[in-house]
C-alpha cells in the first residue's frame, strides 16, 4: 500500500499487479462486511471495471461462502431514456453481470428506471429512497476517463442531489464499445449526486488501464475542482483506492 498525503490528510492507495488482485481485494471487503451486517446497503457501479469484481463475488456466492439474500442494493445510475429491459440499459448489465448470479431477492435491486415519464421527477424519487437510506455502507465506484463518478461529468460546482444529466461526448465515446455506433449511446441519465455518494459509509474505488491515469492522479492530487469530480473524495472520511500498474502509473 502507498499512502499518499495531501492537504495532510491520508489517502490510502493499493497499487495491485492484476485485475483479479483488485477484484480480491475489493470482494473481500465487501465479504466482511456482509458477513457484519447481512443487510448491508451495497452501492454497485456499471461499467467494465466493477467486472472482474462482480464475477468474483458470484463465485463466492455459488461455493456458498457468501449470500445476498439480506442484502440491498443501489446503483449508481442509469441511461435516460432507455427501456429497463435492454442488456444495454445498467439494469440489464447489472442483471447479466452479478444479479442473475447471486441469491439477491428482486425487490431489493435499486435502480433509477431509465423508462419513467420523466427524468427529474424519477431523480427526486431516487435521492428520496436513498435520503430514507441514510448513505449506502460500501459503495462501489469507477472513474470515467473525464474524471466523473457516477455520472457527475465535469462541471463548474458540484451537484449534490441525485439528477438527470447530459453525458460528455467523451464519456459516449468511451461507452461506444457497448453499442453499434456511437449515435447509439444515449445523450442523459440520471445519477446519484454527489451528496449520496460522500454519505457512503466506504468507498471502494477502482481503477484499471492507462486512459484511467491522468484522471487518477488529478483525484488524487490536485486540488478538489468539479472539473474532475471524483476530486471530491480526498474529502471523504473513508475511501480505498484499488489502481493497476497502468491507472496509478502518473502517481509518484
Ligand atoms: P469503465 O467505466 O469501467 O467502463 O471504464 C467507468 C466509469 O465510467 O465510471
Amino acid at each position: 500500500m502507498k499512502e499518499y498525503t495531501v492537504k495532510g490528510k491520508p489517502v490510502r492507495v493499493y497499487v495491485c499487479d492484476s485485475e483479479d488482485e483488485i477484484a480480491s481485494q475489493a470482494a473481500d471487503v465487501v465479504m466482511y462486511a456482509i458477513r457484519r451486517k447481512p443487510h448491508l446497503a451495497l452501492g454497485l457501479a456499471t461499467g467494465s471495471t466493477p467486472v472482474p469484481l462482480y464475477r468474483k463475488l458470484a463465485e463466492k456466492n455459488r461455493a456458498g461462502e457468501i449470500s445476498f439474500a439480506k442484502v440491498r442494493t443501489y446503483n449508481l445510475d442509469e441511461y435516460f431514456p432507455i427501456d429497463p429491459a435492454s442488456p444495454l440499459s445498467f439494469r440489464g448489465f447489472m442483471r447479466d453481470n452479478l444479479f442473475s448470479k447471486i441469491d439477491l431477492p428482486e425487490e431489493a435491486i435499486h435502480i433509477p428506471r431509465g423508462d419513467a415519464p420523466d427524468a427529474d421527477a424519477e431523480a427526486a424519487r431516487y435521492e428520496a429512497e436513498l435520503d430514507a437510506l441514510g448513505g449506502v455502507d460500501i459503495q462501489i465506484l469507477g472513474i470515467g476517463s473525464d474524471g466523473h463518478i457516477g455520472f457527475n461529468e465535469p462541471a463548474d460546482r458540484f451537484i449534490y442531489p441525485t439528477h438527470a444529466t447530459a453525458l460528455t461526448e467523451q464519456t459516449r465515446r468511451d461507452n461506444a464499445r457497448f453499442f453499434n455506433a456511437l449515435d447509439e449511446v444515449p445523450t442523459h441519465a440520471i445519477t446519484m449526486g454527489i451528496g449520496a455518494i460522500m454519505r457512503a459509509k466506504k468507498c471502494i474505488f477502482i481503477a484499471t488501464g492507462k486512459n484511467k491515469a491522468p484522471a487518477v492522479k488529478s483525484a488524487l492530487l490536485d486540488d478538489p475542482s468539479p472539473a474532475c469530480q471524483a476530486s471530491v473524495l480526498q474529502f471523504h472520511p473513508d475511501t480505498v483506492f484499488l489502481l493497476d500498474r497502468d491507472a496509478a502509473s502518473l502517481l509518484p
